[in-house]
């Protein structure tokens, strides 16, 4: 069994441009949970991962075993964002971000990083505060290189999207759970999405215990050509129990990894086309 799941990650190895896919979706539905799985897919893949959570609540350290007390979000970082952005009177609405990796992000031995974007003051929405225009910055400037996948961690729902979070991004990867809720607003955010030009969009749909809930949700999809794909991951119990989930799925055959597997493969398919 380990030798099929060797022999199935080394086909798909060789040259990639790149790849930059930020998840999306409702609270709760799995979103940073998927990141770090995908995460650990790709880095057995011989991709280096560059993880951004753009989500206040900063859960992704966590489940990529990053320390959080070692990490401190480009938001708290006072003396970069006055270099950057300055501060009272002035600021500069077009800062050059090309080095935030280096200056704010963490690397873990194995390669993975991470960039935690930290808060802003939801009352502040539109302003022109610093930390404001680095976020509307950020997606937009961290160059991906040969090689690299950037995955982006995001809030729950769409206030992301009217800041511009996913301009640039080639790959949508909306994670749902099986529920009309859930479902509604993962399409919402791949509507978005295809107007920030966005080109493929997947579905993932989580936490699914039986075939009768999957069926269900295609139901409730109809016939949407919103998504490329749409993909189902397992209700698995581990998931809630373990902290650290990048080695979740490493030489394991089993649903969750066929999965995350079967995900990460047409990433690449797509990205190479
Ligand atoms: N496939 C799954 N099976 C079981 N529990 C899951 C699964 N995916 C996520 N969870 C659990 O659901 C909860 C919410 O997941 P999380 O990734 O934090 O969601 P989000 O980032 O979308 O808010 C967590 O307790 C997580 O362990
Ligand atoms: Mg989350």
């Amino acid at each position: 069994m380990k030798q099929q799941v060797r022999l199935r990650r080394r086909k798909i190895q060789g040259p990639l441009s790149g790849l930059r896919v930020i998840v999306t979706g409702k609270g709760g539905v799995g979103k940073t949970t998927f990141t770090a799985l995908l995460a650990g897919e790709l880095k057995q893949r011989g991709l280096s991962v560059l993880a951004i959570d753009a989500d206040p609540q900063e859960d992704l350290a966590y489940s990529l075993g990053f320390s959080p007390a070692e990490i401190v979000p480009v938001t708290m970082n006072r003396a970069y964002l006055e270099e950057k952005v300055g501060s009272g009177g002035i600021i500069n609405l077009n800062p050059d971000l090309s080095d935030i990796v280096t200056r704010c992000g963490t690397r873990r031995a194995d390669g993975i990083g991470l960039l935690v974007m930290g808060t802003v003051d939801s009352a502040g929405g539109g302003c022109l505060c610093p930390e404001n225009t680095i976020i509307r910055s950020i997606a937009r400037q961290v160059r991906v290189k040969d090689g690299e996948a950037i995955l982006m961690d995001t809030p729950a729902g769409l206030e992301h999207f009217g800041r511009g979070l996913g301009r640039g991004f080639s790959h949508l990867i909306a994670v749902s759970e099986p529920t009309a809720q859930a479902l509604r607003t993962a399409c919402r955010t791949a509507e978005l999405a295809g107007e920030l030009g966005i080109q493929n969009r997947l579905l993932v749909i989580n936490k699914i215990r039986n075939e009768e809930e999957f069926q269900r949700s295609r139901e409730i999809l109809g016939d949407t050509d919103l998504f490329a794909e749409v993909f189902r991951l397992p209700y698995d119990e581990r998931l809630t129990r373990q902290k650290e989930l990048t080695a979740l799925t490493a030489g394991e055959e089993s649903p969750l990894t066929e999965a995350i597997g079967g995900i990460a493969t047409l990433l690449i398919k797509k990205e190479r086309e």
